[in-house]
């Protein structure tokens, strides 16, 4: 690519001969002013998009992106349209327009379970763009996983958990608040969630994505999710991936409102899903992991049909802004 290389950090893994994530820096050709940036971008985004795919994610480290406006023109200059966060859990607040985002904004202590982004939904962003504004004094790395190996080793460790889900898929039910509730991970309203003004309004969007739901009598609303598959190709390599929403659903939708254990289950039968499969899940998925720590100015370019990402515990202050492309 011109104007970047490839570099080595600690963190990385070497899977085959590829390192998860790519990490790239600029050289002597490459963007020094922050103006530079987005014609950078713009002429080198299909070599972009080229290692996007061959790598699951990229790291940009060392680029001049010295604020979330510039975060903004890194992620336009790839040129795809953006993905409206719309259904989400997470409660978020713009950054700038409607292309940068606050990070889940789930409290420190909280840590955030592996998750594909919204793949609890029947649509959901390909891309995801994470930006260090302001990097915490300690913690807080956003680990990402390459979901086919997590595939792979629940697949052999526990074959009939995976046969299952392919042949009966998910569903996921939760239960929203009627007003953001910040202290909660999954603490997004029903009416941000749905963007909707009235019950009617949350009600057609439901039924426009094949929910089913339930108002509950202090506001609440509990939704059932139409059948998912949660074990999918991606699109472009044809490779099978864990693509769901289950170790987080499993592990972390638990609230005052929610029980974890009961956030998801088989799509026909409607039965639990098994605890020691699950936590073979989450400790997969930890052991397979990249966990960068950040650096201000830090861009990571995630493949959301091929990598998982999470969330680690921290010490605040930490300012870790989002973009999510179609
Ligand atoms: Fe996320």
């Amino acid at each position: 690519m011109e104007g970047a290389s490839s570099v080595g950090i600690e963190e990385q893994r070497l899977f085959g001969d590829l390192p998860f994530p790519l990490v790239l820096s600029p050289n002597q050709q490459g963007p020094k002013r922050p103006e530079d940036l987005r014609p950078w971008v713009e002429r080198n985004k299909g070599q972009i998009q080229e290692a996007l795919l061959k790598h699951g994610a990229v790291l940009f480290r060392g680029f001049p992106v010295p604020s979330p406006e510039h975060f903004a023109e890194f992620a336009l200059g790839l040129g795809r349209e953006c993905f409206p966060y719309l259904g989400g859990n997470a409660v978020r607040r713009n950054i700038v327009g409607d292309v940068v985002f606050t990070a889940n904004e789930a409290p420190p202590s909280e840590k955030i379970p592996w998750h594909h982004e919204m793949a609890q939904l029947p649509s959901y962003p390909t891309t995801l763009l994470f930006y260090c504004d302001l990097p915490p004094k300690s913690g807080g790395e956003t680990p990402l996983v390459l979901s086919y190996r997590v595939l792979e080793r629940v697949a052999a460790a526990h074959p009939g958990f995976v046969a299952r889900l392919k042949q009966e898929g998910v569903k996921y039910i939760r239960v929203a608040p009627e007003e953001d509730d910040p202290t909660s991970a999954l603490g997004r309203s029903w009416k941000s969630t749905f963007k909707a003004g009235t019950r009617e309004e949350a009600e057609e969007r439901m039924r426009a994505d094949g929910f089913t739901w339930e108002w509950l009598p202090n506001g609440d609303l509990k939704t059932v999710s139409a059948p998912l598959q949660a074990v999918k190709p991606h699109p472009l390599t044809g490779r099978d991936q864990f693509f769901n929403q289950l170790i987080a659903a499993y592990t972390g939708w638990q609230d005052k409102r929610n029980d974890s254990k009961r956030a998801v289950v088989f799509a026909e039968s409607g039965e639990l899903l098994p605890e020691d499969a699950m936590a073979f899940c989450a400790q997969v998925s930890d052991e397979e992991a990249a966990a960068c720590k950040w650096q201000q100015g830090d861009v990571i370019l995630v493949d959301n049909l091929q990598a998982m990402h999470s969330r680690r515990t921290f010490e605040p202050p930490r300012r870790i802004l989002a973009s999510l492309l179609k």
